[in-house]
């Protein structure tokens, strides 16, 4: 599944994303910047966090409890802010758009 990064200043990344790997994974592994993901995905650092386009909130689904509690360490936290650790790639995410903050906590 592709997925697209668009960082604060309005680049684009786009990288083909692996089945069951989450979008954080995706972004590091394809050196897209501006997500540090320095726990390295175990919900615990909120530097990870995206916002979810708008066109891909209902897909992508609610945080869960712990990941809400998380996202209030984030940086400007908004209605769409997701932690990117906690997002898999599945088939129906083909196409996902997530804006990357101008930083992380
Ligand atoms: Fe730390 Fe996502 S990588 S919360």
């Amino acid at each position: 599944p592709k997925i697209t990064y668009i960082s604060h200043d309005g680049s684009r990344y786009e990288v083909e994303a692996e089945l069951g790997t989450t979008v954080m994974e995706n972004a590091v592994k394809n050196l897209v910047p501006g997500i540090e993901a320095e726990c390295g995905g175990a919900c615990s650092c909120a530097t990870c966090h995206v916002y979810v386009d708008e066109a891909w909130v209902a897909a992508t689904g609610e945080p869960d409890p712990m990941e809400e509690d998380m996202l209030d360490f984030a940086a400007d936290p908004r209605p769409t802010s997701r932690l990117s650790c906690q997002i898999k790639v599945k088939d129906e995410l083909d196409g996902l758009v997530v804006h990357i903050p101008e930083r992380q906590a």
